[in-house]
């Protein structure tokens, strides 16, 4: 009874609506209305299933229809509609780059998702001198740009770990990886931007022309406009890279090197560390199990079930300084304290390097491990928290499983910039720390999703009540209090971005920040 009656309301409401304001929320009209929008591209409003989906398998929500834009107009005119549309339709736009989010943030329910890749057509621009950089489309790949850089000997600075990832996708978050150290994350390389607003409006910016939109953007989860051009600062490329891995029992001689490694004038190109809690299983070596060799089976280390710590480390070199380089490692490794007996140089191209985790891509693929749920839970540790969080982590909850590589490595927060809109912690060393976790469908025992979510749960209770000061990266919360507390003292630069770039919160629905208005709901 009470439900037919909340269901009549809500009926109600949607008819009153729909005539109270010209626009009509009534599902054939605005079909119809974005038919009729003059496009380069096309609207799919048949296969929406592939925008429903990501990386994580967790989350699925079908869109309305499917823009495949041709140009930037196609997007910019496709927002506009939305925005003149008022407050009264809840039509909301995703761009969606590569779909490697874990948790819906690229969908959007019952609205519109843009296929940013579809803008790849747009040439890349290379521009070669002093300060190199090029011009790319918000939906290229981040491999991409590697290759074509190559021809001219030249690629970005700062990486993820993983290339199949879009401009847009990693820039509206941060873009980490071992050579964040030194260049900063990939927001600290970017020179300027193109930006279609929640307006529909289509903005250069940069750190000089209207920068206020340019930071927001940056680390700004999609939700001030969508990034239809990025340019991005390069260096020359090396042709090689010696990529070393060592071994350590003790975890603060192992943070200890790291903080060194990234301190000061480093040696090395690219500093990381992973955490090998009693590895078994490929799931757990994904990322080892490649060049150069696993360190536990190449060295018949015994760890005797005791969780190793391994530093990652690589050094750029171009052949003819090999001799030079090598002596310049061999200096450097003496300083540290890893157990002797296990150090592991591999040298391979460049390219092989960078694309490291596709090759396991490609394996885990044949094996059908690589379409399952990804619970993965992404943590910013400050350094003066990181042996209080190990302890507890490694000691406590993950002690004999871990079902998925876990990454742990510092960061210097000079290399950031405060103005972006991404969250760290307050210190000026933080470690990232990831917990890359695939779950085995339908398991229900420790390689199962709800064993795993249980386990994140728990770390995430630990670091709120030991109060760590940590923060999320690629962070996710259901309710706009848990938001809140995410930004801090940031948040309020972040609500009135959002009320300057995207007043009706059309982009971007699925971070699950801000909800577009619903007429008579307020
Ligand atoms: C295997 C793997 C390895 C990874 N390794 C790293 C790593 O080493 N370091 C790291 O920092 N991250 C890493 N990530 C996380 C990755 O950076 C994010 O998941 C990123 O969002 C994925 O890019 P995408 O193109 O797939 O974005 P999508 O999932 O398509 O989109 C992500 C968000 O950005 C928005 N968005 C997409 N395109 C645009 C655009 N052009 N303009 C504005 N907003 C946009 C979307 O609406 C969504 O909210 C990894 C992810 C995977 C799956
Ligand atoms: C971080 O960078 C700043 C500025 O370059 C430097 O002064 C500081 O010593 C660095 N911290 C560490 C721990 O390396
Ligand atoms: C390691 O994992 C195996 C298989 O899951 C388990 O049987 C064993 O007890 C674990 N060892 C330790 C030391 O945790
Ligand atoms: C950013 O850093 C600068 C320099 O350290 C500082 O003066 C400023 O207050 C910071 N701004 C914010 C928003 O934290």
């Amino acid at each position: 009874m009470k439900r037919n009656m909340l269901f009549l309301r809500s009926f109600m409401i949607l008819v009153l609506s729909c005539i109270a304001i010209k626009i009509n929320l009534c599902f054939p009209n605005i079909l119809s209305s974005l038919k009729t929008l003059p496009i380069d591209g096309h609207f799919n409003f048949e296969q929406l299933h592939h925008a429903a989906k990501d990386f994580g398998n967790r989350y699925s929500f079908l869109p309305l229809a499917v823009l495949h834009p041709n140009s930037v107009s196609d997007i910019a005119t496709t927002v506009k509609h939305i925005w003149q549309m008022g407050p009264g339709s809840d039509l909301t736009v995703a761009a969606r780059g590569h779909g490697h989010s874990l948790q819906g943030q690229a969908q959007a329910h019952g609205g519109i998702v843009i296929n940013m890749k579809s803008l790849q057509g747009l040439k890349m621009q290379f521009h070669i001198g002093n300060l190199p950089y090029v011009d790319v489309s918000g939906g290229e790949l981040w491999i991409n740009i590697l290759r074509e850089g190559l021809k001219h000997g030249l690629a970005p600075k700062s990486w993820t770990d993983y290339l199949h990832l879009t401009v847009g996708g990693t820039l509206s978050n941060a873009g980490i990886s071992g050579q964040a150290f030194r260049h900063g994350p990939q927001i600290s390389n970017v020179h300027q931007l193109e930006v279609v607003t929640g307006k529909g409006e289509v903005v250069t910016c940069s750190g000089k022309q209207n920068s206020d939109l340019f930071h927001g953007v940056l680390g700004g989860l999609g939700q001030f406009g969508i990034i239809t051009r990025a340019r991005i600062s390069l260096e020359p490329a090396p042709e090689m890279v010696k990529w070393i891995r060592v071994l350590y029992t003790d975890f603060a001689t192992f943070i200890r090197d790291q903080e060194e490694l990234i301190s000061g004038e480093s040696t090395f190109d690219y500093v990381e560390g992973f955490v090998i809690i009693n590895r078994t299983g490929l799931l757990n070596n994904w990322r080892s199990s490649f060049n150069p060799q696993d360190p536990v089976q190449a060295s018949k280390f015994k760890s005797d079930g005791r969780t190793l710590f391994c530093l990652e480390l690589a050094k750029y070199f171009n052949r003819d300084e090999t001799a030079v380089v090598n002596r310049e490692i061999h200096s450097s490794l003496s300083q540290l304290n890893h157990i002797p007996s296990t150090l592991f140089v591999s040298e391979v191209p460049y390219i092989e390097f960078l694309d490291r985790v596709h090759i396991s891509e490609i394996k885990l693929r044949s094996k059908g491990l690589w379409e399952v749920p990804h619970p993965w839970l992404n943590l910013l540790v400050p350094r003066s928290k990181i042996q209080t969080f190990a302890q507890q982590v490694f000691g406590n909850i993950l002690t004999d499983t871990s079902n998925g590589p876990i990454l742990i490595y510092p960061v210097n927060k000079s290399k950031w910039d405060n103005r972006t809109s991404v969250v760290t912690p307050d210190e000026d060393v933080f470690y990232l720390v990831a917990f890359l976790s695939s779950a085995v469908p339908s398991s229900t025992g420790t390689d199962g999703l709800d064993h795993i979510l249980i386990q994140n749960k728990r770390i995430l209770e630990f670091c709120e009540i030991a109060r760590l000061g940590v923060k999320q990266y690629l962070p996710h919360y259901s309710t706009q209090g848990e938001w809140k507390a995410h930004f801090g003292s940031r948040w309020e630069v972040f609500v009135r971005r959002k009320s300057s770039y995207d007043p009706l919160a059309i982009l971007a629905p699925g971070q699950r920040i801000f909800q577009k208005a619903v007429p008579y709901s307020q």
